[in-house]
């Protein structure tokens, strides 16, 4: 089969179709796999029941269940989840904004595709405009996105040596170019892979950047606050006429209704849904519906912060206790601290094998992780730290993830440089 070159680029092994083929094999195998790889959510009860209660409301509401599958929405989302979603943010933050403000994809994912082309690709006067990811390693999931080949940037982050066996990594503002040519700026908040919470004083920084240079700051935050609110640290939802924030239902626990929402100044907004229009019509309206009554009396923000960041956290703590458990003195390795996400990043120093290595041997004993290299696109320069991290996810099952962090241990132990 003859492609184009979108179609050559769009259909080569990516990192992404790696990890999500690894999920899907997971899930639908017979096999007891210690699923660590993906970035599914976990199974909270307590949440689940809410979805429950939601569904069967809106069986007994006479046309609610019809109301919701038979019409197609606005290609930028059903309006009185918008008007919902909006009041919601403006009573509890002040932020400026109504229903124009807000647009729904499917998933944040396909915002993302939406967002890096609209800023990253060659511009009217024949520029080939960048998106700037501050903070490498960023998330696998933007790596292949670009319809043009060669619209990303990234600055490897400066790395922090913490107590504990942790490390931080931070924004390197003395490396951080911002030239002409950079259409945007993009960060993760959470970070995924990390799990680092870039701070309030950085996204200031990395705000006032974006205006000096009149492009719009991206923050991607499917894992931040107030929902999911997958965030251990205090710091603070941010939003300006100049910022693009992207949320997600996902990891509330929705990943299938793949709801993304993003929230900007109108005229992004409206070129978002003319993307929509012609990409898909409309988006899918059954997260939107289930969820807004939630929106509309601001439980949303209860069940995150009370249900939601908790259990995470105790998951996240657990699964480090586990790590120090089980790796042997002679395996030198650090995990990011984890601030947020529902991940664990680990750092191996002294391993005499890449992290793409680790991940196959780990595979064959059925244990799935991420290998870090995919998460470090966009450098100028190799960067040996890239094949020294794997990508562990902690959400899953408890006996599941002990074992895959006991075989990890193993695994480490066995290819340690001696
Ligand atoms: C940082 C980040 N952004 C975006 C996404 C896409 O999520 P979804 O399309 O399910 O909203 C993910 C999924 O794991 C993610 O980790």
């Amino acid at each position: 089969m003859k492609l184009t070159s979108f179609g050559e680029k769009f259909t080569k092994k990516s990192g992404i179709l790696e990890l999500m083929d690894d999920l899907g094999n997971a899930v639908s195998g017979k096999d007891r796999v210690c699923m660590l790889g993906g970035g599914n959510p976990a199974d909270i009860k307590e949440v689940q029941a809410v979805w429950r209660r939601c569904m069967t409301e809106l069986m007994n509401d006479s046309r609610g269940l019809e109301d919701a599958l038979a019409n197609y929405d606005s290609p930028q989302g059903k309006q009185s989840f918008l008007e919902s979603l909006a009041g919601l943010m403006s009573r509890t933050f002040g932020w400026e904004i109504g229903p124009e403000n807000i647009a729904i994809t499917n998933g944040s994912q396909s915002a993302f595709f939406i967002l890096l082309n609209l800023f990253g690709g060659t511009d009217a006067d024949g520029v080939k405009k960048k998106v700037l990811f501050p903070l490498c390693p960023e998330y696998i999931g933007y790596a292949d996105q670009g319809v043009e080949e060669g619209i990303f940037k990234t600055c490897p982050a400066s790395i922090e040596i913490l107590d504990d066996f942790l490390f931080k990594y931070h924004v390197d503002f003395s490396r951080l170019d911002v030239s002409d040519d950079v259409g945007a700026i993009c960060i993760s908040r959470p970070t995924n892979p990390t799990g680092n919470v870039i701070s309030d004083d950085e996204v200031r920084q990395l705000s006032s950047l974006a205006e000096k240079a009149g492009i719009p700051l991206i923050i991607d935050n499917a894992y931040g606050s107030p929902f999911p609110e997958i965030i251990f640290e205090e710091v603070s939802p941010f939003w300006n006429e100049n910022t693009i924030l992207s949320m997600s239902l996902s990891k509330m626990g929705l990943p299938s209704v793949r709801t993304g929402i993003i929230i900007a100044r109108t005229e992004i907004i409206q070129a978002v849904s003319a993307c929509n229009a012609i990409i898909s019509l409309a988006n899918g309206t059954i997260g939107q519906v289930l969820t807004e009554p939630l929106f509309r009396s601001g439980e949303i923000l209860d069940i995150s912060k009370n249900l939601v960041r908790p259990f995470y956290h105790k998951k996240s703590i657990q699964a480090q206790n586990w790590i120090k458990k089980y790796m042997p003195p002679e395996v030198d390795y650090r995990i990011h601290k984890s601030e947020g996400a529902i991940f664990l990043w680990i750092w191996f120093r002294n391993l005499n094998v890449t992290s793409r290595e680790l991940y196959e041997s780990l595979k064959e004993r059925k244990v799935i992780v991420v290998p870090g290299e995919y998460f470090f696109f966009g450098l100028k320069e190799d960067w040996d730290h890239s094949r020294q991290c794997i990508r562990l996810n902690y959400s899953q099952g408890d006996d599941l993830v002990e074992e895959g962090i006991r075989i990890l241990a193993e695994e480490a132990a066995r290819v340690v440089q001696t």
